[in-house]
Parts: C-alpha cells; structure tokens; sequence
C-alpha cells in the first residue's frame, strides 16, 4: 500500500488557492492513500466563527467533487481537512474521499483552545473505513491528546491511522510513536507549515509531519518548513498481530476489570 502525506501551508480563507496549490502538489501523482492536514482548503487561524462560517462548505460545496476528481486521478483515497457547514453547526471535519466519489466525514471530537469559540464538537464518533480490505481510522489533530480516541479506533479493527493536523504545540510527534507502539497500528500525521496571524495572536505550526509504522519506527518524516508531497511503502498486515512478544498480546492482555472510564 502507497501512502503519502502531503504537507503544506494553506492561506486563511483562501479556498480557491487552497484547492489549487493540492491541485498542483498531487497532479499526476499515484497513490492508495494521502493524508492532507486539517482544515487543508481554508486554513486554521480563523478570527471567530463568522470568518470560519464564510470559508465553511456543505455536502454541495466544490471540494467535495474536487478530491472526487483528485482520488479517481490517483486510485486512491484522500482524507482531507475541511470547515463543514450543516444546518446551522459548523464542524472541524476531515474527510475520506475514495476514487469512485463516495465521501465519509469525521467530525473533530476534542477541540482545541480557541476551536471550541468557532467550532461545533464533533458529532460522528470515531469511525473505521475499509479500503481494499485495509481498515482506515480516521481522528482530526489535539484528538491525539486523548488515547482513548487512537484506541477506540484501533479496538474497532483500524490498521492505518489518517491523522490531519495543524500542530501548535511540540508534543505530538514523539506521542504518536507511542500511540503506535500501544495499538500496534501505523499512524500518519499530516501536518501543515507556517505561520498566521489574527487580531488574538500569531499560531506557528510546527511541520514534522510523520509516518510512524506499528513497531515504532518512523518511515516518513518531513523537516518543520518543508512543502511537498511524499510517499511510502506500507504493509498494513503488520498492524493485524498484537503480540508485542512471544506472550504478550497488546489487546487480550489488557484488564479492563481495572480501568474506570
Ligand atoms: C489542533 O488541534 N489543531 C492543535
């Protein structure tokens, strides 16, 4: 299985650029699963809701046939970051789009910091997709702060994990390789470059962008201001064993008897 990710720096509010710049990074390029970062096609630093709500777009918006197009090109599937607008809420989504033009929408669960004055909480839960046999979880950036929502997915059969993202902080890197390590799952964060500013301060997003396999190791890696689209060979069947040793098996040996949440 090809994977790549793509890392890059969308402008704010700009989603016509947005689409182009992916547009031009992936053209031509073949793959069975790219991983964009979140919120791809309007960028991250929204000054309040209002502003977010413009660059916003509903199951009819243009982006949707957009990465229809894109993955029939590739022959693959591409997750991508979005604002979606329904009814009346607003959500941090990413979504997976496959080559025949279906759509599967995962709405971010765990808001980060000012989000949670913008966005609406995620709605959808943590959901598997198979893709050519190979289960594709999906969970949106600070998400990964929660170890319940990586091992959720991983409980529900995931082997790939997308991970879309718009990193702030310096911590997630080094915690996705645990995430790796505790669900024996690849995870691939896709981070974005750069720097935005709004009337409440300037976010600098911290690149990095990772492949990191179920043994730990680090396949695909990104310095913190590169821009390109890069892939890796991956074989998903070495997330189907838990055994971490000849007698410990990650998901049986677990006491749930002893754990309160
Ligand atoms: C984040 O969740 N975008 C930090």
């Amino acid at each position: 299985m090809k994977v790549g990710i793509l890392q890059f720096a969308p402008r704010l509010g700009r989603v016509d650029d947005n689409r182009e710049a992916i547009a031009a990074m992936l053209r031509r390029r073949k793959f069975d699963l790219a991983i964009l970062p979140e919120l791809a096609t309007t960028g991250y630093n929204f000054a309040d809701r209002r502003q977010a709500w413009e660059a916003a777009e509903d199951r009819k918006g243009r982006s949707f046939d957009f990465f229809g197009e894109l993955a029939a090109a590739a022959g693959g599937v591409i997750v991508w970051g979005m604002a979606e607008k329904a009814g009346r809420r607003l959500y941090n989504s990413a979504v997976l789009t496959t080559p025949n033009g279906d759509h599967h929408v995962y709405r971010k669960t765990h808001l980060f910091f000012r989000e949670k004055l913008i966005f609406d909480p995620g709605d959808t839960g943590f959901r598997v997709f198979t893709w050519r046999k190979v289960k594709i979880g999906v969970m949106i950036c600070f998400d990964w702060m929660f170890p319940e929502a990586a091992r959720t997915l991983a409980l529900a059969g995931c082997r790939v994990l997308a991970h879309p993202a718009n990193l702030v902080m310096p911590y997630c890197q080094a915690a996705m390789v645990t995430r790796s390590l505790e669900n024996r799952i690849f995870c691939v964060t896709a981070n974005r470059v750069g720097t935005e500013t709004n009337r409440h301060g300037a976010l600098r997003f911290t690149g990095r962008s990772q492949l990191i396999d179920p043994s730990g190791v680090r396949l695909l890696g990104f310095t913190r201001t590169e821009k390109a689209f890069k892939t890796v060979k991956i074989d998903p069947r070495l997330a189907d064993t838990k055994m971490v040793n000849r007698l410990n098996d990650l998901f049986k040996d677990r006491r749930t008897d002893y754990y309160r949440i």
